[in-house]
């Protein structure tokens, strides 16, 4: 089905769902861990809609860089099979692959190794010859964190990364996790701004780019109706949910360093808090927008003591049991994952946040994997009506469910009077849903974020006291449960909402986790 534009749209004929825009300067891009899962899943099938839609600039080319010995025509070989299998337009076009194949190189070579540098500095040299791409540069980091470091002390040795005021732009854009606590964040950054300029690097967290995150601005400071009643008067609670049916498959090495905390609540869930918890920026620019979500981190009740981690942190993992009546088995028999293992995959956390808007309003957010479905929302649960005209109980509270994925859409719940003689209230349903105000599917987070990218465009990126003030509230809860006096996870059976104290964490409170 076609995207219907709005009336003051330009639509691109090309490409459903995004604007015709100028495209961005000419660019080659760099792709560090090329052929791992990130690349082969979302970067190239992103970059390859990119240019299905002409949103590329018309000069662009690729490099993969990473260990495995392909030429470059078994690398492009490979690509063109990732984008058949992960894009979300099918098939693939081949007048545009033709062209789009063409500008893919591949190094073959350790990080750590010099010889791996020059050769990719030649490379990017006939790319600029052979592709017109003026020199300007994007590296993409979509390699694990550990390997950050050295990337970005050769990359400077190498004199691959030029300075801000050079005509020719360098960008660096760095996957997550960045750190896996404060300190080690810190030390990044410090590592990071010792080579280029806070304004070269792009610290991405793709649930920025999703459209239902970013409509969260839109929704918030572009209609008058929910500002006013979005504060401590007229809010009793908020829950953030974001759960996923997938076990940590093939990333069990990953995940055992990582687990929830860092893996989802870190990032993305705090990202969500941001944009729900802020006030109006003084304008939409990436520094104003960036302004306002900080300082909502930096209201975050901290969360550091063992009373504190007891009162307010459950966290759980999940052994064997049943999603969609499939067997699934426990984390503790996946793949790379050690035998009693504490790694969590199950966390439910009260919040709360020290502000006139905010303050007594606990923000419950919830996260895990093998959970029973895949749902993303934000949930705004309004305050009781103060005297109930129909009968005790009657009248639920109002709330309002931003649908983050899938079935995205926003809902808002209010009573209405049942049909009939009696005055009987019930909760009915008013719901927006994005596939049918606006049929067609939207971009994929990534494709948006590296055309921002390719754009220069920060304001969809984190900034360095923004993670670093993140990790102030995770690490505090990680320096508390990755001690070894504290207790294990609890354990929840796989196809379930977590373990039961996730349940009493909030019922403490007299209130009850949504079931979304
Ligand atoms: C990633 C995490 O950042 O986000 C994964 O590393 C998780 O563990 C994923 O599955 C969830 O993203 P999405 O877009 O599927 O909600």
């Amino acid at each position: 089905m076609p995207y219907a534009p709005e009336h003051d749209e330009v639509p691109n004929p090309l490409r459903p769902g995004l604007r015709a825009e100028t495209p961005p300067d000419p660019c080659a891009m760099v792709v560090f861990g090329a052929s791992g899962d990130l690349a082969h899943r979302k970067l190239l099938p992103a970059l390859y809609n990119l240019a299905l839609g002409a949103h590329l600039p018309a000069a662009f080319g690729i490099a993969g860089v990473s260990k495995s010995p392909f030429t470059h025509q078994e690398y492009a070989d490979g690509m063109r099979e990732a984008v058949g299998k992960f894009s979300r337009t099918k098939p693939v076009d081949p007048e545009v692959w033709r062209d789009f194949g063409a500008g893919l190189r591949y190094v073959a070579g350790p990080f750590d190794e010099d010889d791996t540098f020059r050769r990719l500095a030649a490379q990017l040299e006939e790319v600029d010859r052979t592709r017109a791409t003026r020199g300007n540069r994007l590296f993409y980091f979509a390699t694990p964190p550990s390997t950050f470091p050295t990337l970005l002390k050769k990359l400077h040795e190498h004199r691959l990364i030029r300075p801000r005021n050079d005509s020719r732009f360098t960008r660096v854009v760095i996957e997550k996790p960045f750190g896996r606590d404060l300190a080690s964040a810190r030390a990044l950054n410090r590592l990071v701004l010792e080579v280029m300029d806070e304004k070269q690097v792009f610290r991405i967290d793709h649930y920025l780019g999703k459209e239902t995150v970013q409509n969260l601005l839109v929704f918030r400071f572009g209609n008058t109706i929910f500002e006013p009643i979005w504060n401590r008067q007229y809010v009793d609670q908020v829950q953030i949910t974001a759960a996923e049916e997938l076990g940590v498959e093939s990333r069990g090495r990953y995940y055992e360093e990582a687990g929830i905390l860092r893996d989802m609540i870190q990032n993305h869930v705090l990202q969500l808090v941001c944009l729900t918890a802020m006030e109006a920026p003084v304008a939409f620019d990436a520094d104003a927008v960036r302004d306002e979500k900080i300082k909502v981190l930096r209201a975050l009740c901290p969360i550091d003591t063992p009373e504190a981690v007891a009162q307010r942190v459950v966290l759980g993992q999940y052994t064997a049991g049943q999603i969609g009546g499939a067997d699934v088995p426990g984390y503790q028999v996946e793949k790379a994952v050690a035998k009693g293992s504490r790694t969590p995959t199950f966390v439910a956390v009260k919040l709360g946040i020290n502000s006139w808007r905010w303050d007594g309003v606990p923000f419950y957010l919830r996260s895990g994997k093998r959970l029973p479905k895949r749902t993303t929302e934000i949930a705004i649960q309004f305050r009781r009506i103060p005297h109930s005209l129909f009968g005790e109980g009657a009248s639920a509270p109002n709330v309002l469910v931003i649908r983050v994925q899938p079935e995205e859409g926003i809902a808002l719940r209010f009573s209405a009077k049942v049909p009939g003689e009696r005055y009987r209230p019930r909760t009915v349903s008013m719901d927006f849903r994005y596939g049918t105000a606006f049929a067609g599917a939207p971009p994929e987070a990534y494709e948006r974020l590296l055309l921002d990218a390719l754009k220069g465009d920060q304001t969809l990126f984190t900034r360095k006291d923004e993670v670093e003030a993140a990790w102030k509230l995770v690490g505090g809860i990680l320096g508390v449960t990755e001690s070894p006096e504290s207790p294990p996870p609890f354990s929840y059976e796989a196809g379930t909402w977590g373990p039961r104290e996730g349940d009493a964490l909030i019922a403490s409170d007299g209130r009850a986790w949504r079931r979304p």
